[in-house]
């Protein structure tokens, strides 16, 4: 028996292939096509573990995927591939739609085409578990409730369109051809490989570097942090013992303001790693332009999960970050060869740096 996981040389796809060698000895094929956000470095560690193999290739390469799901054999296939970036969708949304909706298809397709050849038995074992946001049901008003599983899809931004599309695209190929599929929402997660594109890593690299603290906005925007260990425990729960053709929100129940986020990055690293001149790290805030179609507030629901999957967050945001900021400090290198000329030339178009 074996699993495939797609994109898993990325941020949450390599923390699940990390802890998955934590709890099994099951062999994992890891396709990514190593993007700007695909990182081998962060499977280094299972250098030389017989069970792991690492492909370097597209979901939407319907032969190359043939080939893995005829040579492996797997019992499951958990696509993380994605452009994952709201930003980078909004200056070019062209890879989105090509990866997360052409792509999500290709993969069906040739999944598909497999599970169809299988043996009876394993035909009902397989999964394909399509890894997904919160970001697909919109943006919540102060006092709505939490987004549940039943909420209507109203995406607002290309990267939310395209994964909405994604998810209706695995729902039908179970509606239609009654292809095994499960598929997660979850909410904001954090913790080690997070690429330093995104908020929390981007704060932590930039108060080390004496660079500004970018805040969209008032900063007021609420987020729901679930530290990504928890989303990939999730996912295992679900990938175990989920209905087939159903949604599990996934989340950690910690919603917080962007710029109360920030001062909790300040402190813990005036804390752990003071800068040189005595001065807080807030200093280093600055207000800048609002991100275009800026969604206010997200928050999920998810009691579905705990009270059918017994799954519960372990972290609390407090521990989880600490952990998080922790993690960056020891592991300086790992992000000093990620902010090379690409990462650069995005920074650049993004703040005017
Ligand atoms: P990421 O950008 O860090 O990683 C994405 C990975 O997919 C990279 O390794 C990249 O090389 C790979 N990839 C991109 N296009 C590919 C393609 N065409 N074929 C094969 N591989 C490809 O993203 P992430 O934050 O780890 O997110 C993983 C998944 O989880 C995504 O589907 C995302 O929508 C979803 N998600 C993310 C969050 C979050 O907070 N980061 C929350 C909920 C859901
Ligand atoms: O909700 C789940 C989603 O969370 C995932 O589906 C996405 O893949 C993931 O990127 C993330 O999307 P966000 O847009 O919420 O994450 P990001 O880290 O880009 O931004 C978090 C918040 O911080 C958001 O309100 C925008 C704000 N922000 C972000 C950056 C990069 C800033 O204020 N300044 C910044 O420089």
């Amino acid at each position: 028996m074996s699993i495939i996981v797609t994109g898993g040389a990325g941020f949450i796809g390599s923390n699940f292939v990390l802890d998955w060698f934590g709890t099994s000895d099951e062999p994992v094929i890891t396709l990514d096509k190593l993007t700007y956000a695909g990182n081998p470095e962060n499977l280094a560690s299972l250098a030389g573990n017989p069970h792991h193999q690492l492909v370097q290739g597209d979901i939407g390469d319907t032969k190359l995927v043939a080939e893995l799901l005829a040579k492996h054999k797997p019992r499951a296939v958990l696509n993380f591939a994605a452009e994952s970036h709201v930003d980078r969708s909004i200056h070019g949304p062209g890879e989105f739609i090509q990866t997360n909706i052409v792509g999500t298809f290709h993969l069906l397709e040739a999944v598909r085409a497999y599970w169809n050849g299988l043996p009876d038995d394993e035909r009902a074992a397989f999964r394909f578990l399509h890894v997904s946001t919160d970001e697909v049901y919109g943006s919540l008003k102060k006092d709505d409730p939490a987004f549940s599983e039943t909420n209507r899809y109203e995406p607002n931004s290309p990267y939310s369109a395209s994964k909405a599309a994604s998810d209706h695209l695995v729902r039908a190929y179970h509606h239609t051809y009654g292809l095994p599929v499960l598929t997660t929402n979850c909410s904001n997660n954090y913790g080690p490989y997070h690429f330093p594109e995104k908020l929390i890593p981007l704060v932590i690299h930039n108060a080390l570097a004496g660079k500004p603290l970018p805040i969209y906005g008032d900063g007021q925007q609420i987020r729901d942090w679930l530290y990504v260990k928890d989303h990939c425990a999730a996912i295992r729960r679900v990938l175990a013992d989920g209905k087939l053709g159903e949604t599990y929100n996934v989340g950690g129940w910690n919603e917080k303001a962007n710029l109360d986020v920030v001062h909790t990055l300040c402190t813990l690293l005036d804390e752990l790693s003071p800068r040189a001149d005595g001065q807080p790290y807030k200093n280093q805030i600055t207000f800048v332009k609002d991100r275009p179609g800026h969604d206010q507030r997200y928050a999920i629901d998810a009691s579905r999960l705990e009270r059918e999957l017994g799954w519960k967050p372990a972290e609390t945001f407090e521990s989880g970050i600490r952990k998080t900021v922790q993690w960056y400090l020891a592991n300086q290198a790992w992000v000093a060869n990620i902010t090379s000329g690409a990462y650069r030339d995005w920074v650049n178009t993004q703040y005017d740096a």
